[in-house]
């Protein structure tokens, strides 16, 4: 059975019993947590149990990723719709690569999340041929150079490539994880990104690189926390890279 087997199989096995437990996550799946690089934080709270990405959660995952979208903060009501961030950092990622995507549960909700892919340079192409088409009726492409935020937000999506600067390259998986308030600092957030490592890495993936903005301090220094590493990329404003190895985990 492989890694990713084996921490389905347990999740699946124990999430009816999760269900409103007050137990703690060390008790609730050992047998998982023995798989998964890195360790686990010691200020886990009360469980809140992470399983795989289901269809019906779709809505939940858009919720989280524009209540979070500006620099960690709601960005509710900052563009042309409150479905644009999830269209461009979430969609796109539920669409193509479910396998890679993870939510955290909090009494039944979905207040957290994990997604990613292996592979972005084919994970870029896919972009191209299988996103882009279904939303690109709802965002023409903005005359370029884009100059509002609306503007730059749907030039990304029509421009998946620029997902793929050449420093990035031999770090070939990427992922966005994303909390509501109420689940952050309780350690779910580094046990995402474990888990998004563990799946990264049984996919192929030996390295993972990821983006986040330069004014988002918490996220800069929960990155540095978990012991990635700075990755300088050329021409690139108002985003810091990090990278670290799928095996290694976090640290
Ligand atoms: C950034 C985010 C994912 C972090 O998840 P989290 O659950 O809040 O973080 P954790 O509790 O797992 O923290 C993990 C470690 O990082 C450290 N850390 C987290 N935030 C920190 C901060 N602001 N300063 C210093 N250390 C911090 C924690 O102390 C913890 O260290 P430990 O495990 O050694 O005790 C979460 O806060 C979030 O979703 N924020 C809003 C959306 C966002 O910014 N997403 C990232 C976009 S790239």
């Amino acid at each position: 059975m492989s890694l990713m087997a084996v921490v389905i199989r347990v999740f699946s096995d124990f999430e009816s019993f999760l269900s409103g437990s007050n137990l703690r996550i060390e008790i609730i799946v050992p047998e998982a947590l023995k798989f998964l690089p890195g360790r686990c934080s010691a200020n886990m709270g009360p469980v809140m149990p992470v399983r795989p990405f289901q269809p019906r959660d779709r809505d939940a995952v858009y919720d989280i990723c524009v209540r979070t979208g500006a620099s960690g903060e709601d960005a509710r009501g900052h563009y042309l719709s409150d479905a644009l961030l999830g269209d461009v950092y979430a969609g796109p990622y539920l669409e193509l690569e479910p396998q890679l995507a993870f939510v955290l549960e909090e009494g039944g909700q979905v207040v957290g999340y994990v997604l990613g892919t292996a592979n972005t340079a084919a994970f870029v192409e896919a972009w191209r041929v299988r996103w882009l088409p279904h939303v690109a009726g709802r965002y023409p492409p903005p005359v370029e150079p884009a100059r509002t935020a609306d503007e730059r937000l749907i030039a990304t999506l029509h421009h998946p490539e620029w997902m793929m600067a050449p420093e990035l390259a031999p770090h070939p998986a990427h992922l966005h994880v994303d909390l509501l308030p109420q689940a952050q600092g309780a350690g779910h957030g580094r046990r995402l990104v474990e888990i998004f490592l563990a799946a990264a890495a049984s996919a192929g993936a030996p390295s993972l690189h990821l983006g986040t903005g330069t004014r988002n301090t918490r996220a800069l220094h929960f990155y540095e926390r978990l012991g990635f590493q700075r990755l300088p990329v050329a021409g690139v404003e108002g985003t810091t890279y990090f990278w670290c190895p799928t095996e290694r985990g976090a640290r």
